[in-house]
């Protein structure tokens, strides 16, 4: 399929990175462009011992034969995108669209410092939300004026559509989850723009017509990180007895644990136009299949519950994460 886009169906890390990193490996892009708000998002991909977590890096980097791209409605952080590029090595092969918003210290700052977006709302302290405001004041300045970053200035919506016009496959990598979305989650407690899969396009540049697929990622127990309703929250102390422990890659804070959520895995695959699910964390409702990479080697117990979340969603499941590294996988999809 030429043009795929990955989105997270919850409330944002739900494995995306991993699912990318794992795509991308078996369908070859030639491109992956990162979407989604900027560097509040954390993907944690783990290859082999080797952890890594990034925040303006497409998570697709593991695959080293694509180009990465940061499509021209992100924020970018100059200090993390260029600290990122070292560690990982991407030097040569990323590059960010010129018109990119930029976040200054001044933003991180007022993100920090403001009650209501700290304290009430829980955010990250990215400077997302401030440098999202400024941008839509039209007081911003963009990536394209800050010489530190002049090596990796291109028109990135101009490259993904060539690629896609050239059949060649392209990744667009969703950040976030459908219910932190500006739009359709559970405002006030939000992050700064749409989450969902049409954004993800549009923030690359790409038109609706061009999208061949859209992968909706989905956590057997959805996790939120930060204030905001969530109704099938369960308590920490059930989530611990359950060896359910997770941290968030930006904030570190400790995220809150929930059950599978059936309305809202429904109602958010509807608003991204879900082709196909991938589903992570198999290997929570059932320890038993820890690091499966056929289906037949799945528990009963795992096959009904991924049964449960086709009929709630509506599409099929094709692709399931057996545990955190990135060979632990099924993949279902129709072999080309
Ligand atoms: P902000 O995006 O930093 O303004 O944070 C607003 C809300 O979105 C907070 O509840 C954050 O925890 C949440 N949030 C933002 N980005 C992510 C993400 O990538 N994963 C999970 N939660 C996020
Ligand atoms: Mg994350």
């Amino acid at each position: 399929m030429p043009c795929t886009i990955i989105v997270g169906g919850f409330f944002g890390d739900e494995g995306k990175g991993k699912i990318v990193a794992h795509i991308a490996h078996q369908d070859h892009p030639t491109i992956i462009s990162r979407g989604g708000v900027g560097p509040n998002a954390g993907h944690t991909v783990l290859v082999g011992e080797k952890e890594y977590g990034v925040r303006m890096v497409p998570s697709g980097f593991v695959y080293e034969k694509a180009d990465l791209c940061i499509g021209p409605g992100v924020l970018v952080d100059p200090r993390v995108f260029l600290r990122e590029v070292d560690q990982v090595g991407a030097s040569g092969r990323i590059y960010i669209d010129g018109r990119c918003g930029v976040i200054e210290e001044e933003h991180i700052t007022r993100d920090q410092e403001s009650e209501h977006l700290a304290k009430k709302i829980g955010s990250t302290g990215s400077g997302c939300g401030p440098a999202n405001a400024d941008r839509v004041l039209r007081l911003s300045r963009q990536a394209k004026e800050l010489p530190e970053l002049a090596p990796y200035i291109v028109d990135v919506a101009e490259k993904v559509n060539i690629a896609i016009k050239n059949g060649e496959n392209v990744i667009l990598e969703g950040t976030q989850g459908f219910g932190i979305s500006l739009y359709f989650g559970t405002y006030p407690y939000v992050t700064s723009k749409d989450t969902s899969a049409s954004q993800i396009a549009a923030d690359c540049g790409v038109g609706p017509t061009q999208i061949d697929d859209v992968i909706v990622v989905f956590k057997a127990f959805p996790t939120r990180v930060g204030e905001g309703p969530f109704s099938t929250e369960m308590t920490l102390d059930k989530s611990h007895e359950m060896g359910i422990v997770e941290y968030g890659t930006v904030t570190h804070r400790e995220r809150r644990i929930g059950n599978w959520d059936g309305q809202m895995a429904r109602y958010s695959a509807m608003i991204n136009g879900c082709t196909q699910v991938a589903i992570t964390g198999i290997d929570r409702v059932d320890p038993a299949c820890s690091g499966a990479t056929r289906y037949d080697q799945l528990t009963e117990t795992a096959k009904v519950f991924i049964r449960q979340v086709e009929e709630d969603v509506g599409c099929p499941v094709t692709i399931i994460s057996t545990g955190p590294e990135l060979s632990q996988i099924i993949d279902l999809r129709k072999r080309k």
